[in-house]
């Protein structure tokens, strides 16, 4: 069995891929290295951000690693808030409410946007290989569900219902993550001999 480590805290990114790999692959998280501590995320790409967390713990651990880094992409305001998804503002409430308002008076045909997921695969001597994944959709006007996270509220998809009124299953199968990790399921069997 080979070990992999997955430069995440987040619990439910970990089971979700664990569960795509299946067990053939022993997947670590950061919890179990502590001593990593945060890695800054100063790259102004989604790609720069994935390479600079996988690289950072394949140096430190000598393990393979994989890293992630996603945001929603809104055109009418160029992109943003993109790889600042996080830090757009202090909670996601604030974070909906601010997006809504810059969004104010711009047409549905005008509110296209995407979530978008870079992930890195990093092996101990520092080759990487990357795949991304997205999901088309739409800003609505007002936050609809309460599944999810994050922008899910307010993100529609071409049939209408936003990514928070989605079952978890049912957003891991079209979402920009879902989409990311399987394509990354062969890359990591390749490699790691699964
Ligand atoms: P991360 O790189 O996966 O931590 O995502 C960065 C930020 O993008 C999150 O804090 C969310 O604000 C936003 N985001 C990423 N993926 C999603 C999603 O699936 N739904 C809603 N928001 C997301």
């Amino acid at each position: 069995m080979k070990d992999l480590v997955f430069a995440t805290s987040n619990k439910g990114k970990l089971v979700e891929l664990q569960g795509l790999v299946g067990e053939g692959v022993k997947i670590a998280s950061l919890a179990d290295y502590p001593q990593l501590g945060e890695i800054p995320e100063t790259a102004d790409t989604f790609e720069g951000n994935s390479e600079l967390k996988a690289r950072a713990v394949a140096m430190a651990t000598g393990r393979w690693a994989l890293a992630d880094d996603s945001g929603l992409v809104v055109d009418a305001l160029s992109g943003r808030p993109g790889v600042y998804s996080a830090r757009y503002a202090p909670t996601d409430a604030e974070r909906i409410a601010k997006l809504l308002a810059e969004l104010g008076g711009v047409d549905d045909v005008k509110r296209t946007a995407r979530f978008v997921c870079s992930l890195c695969l990093c092996s101990p001597t520092g080759e990487v290989v990357f795949t991304r994944g997205t999901c088309e959709g739409r800003i609505g006007h007002a936050p609809r569900g309460a599944h999810g996270f994050g922008y899910d509220p307010i993100f529609e998809l071409p049939d209408g219902h936003t990514l928070a009124e989605l079952t978890h299953d049912q957003k891991s199968g079209l979402s920009h993550r879902g989409h990311a990790f399987r394509l990354m399921v062969p890359e990591l069997k390749a490699r790691l001999g699964a």
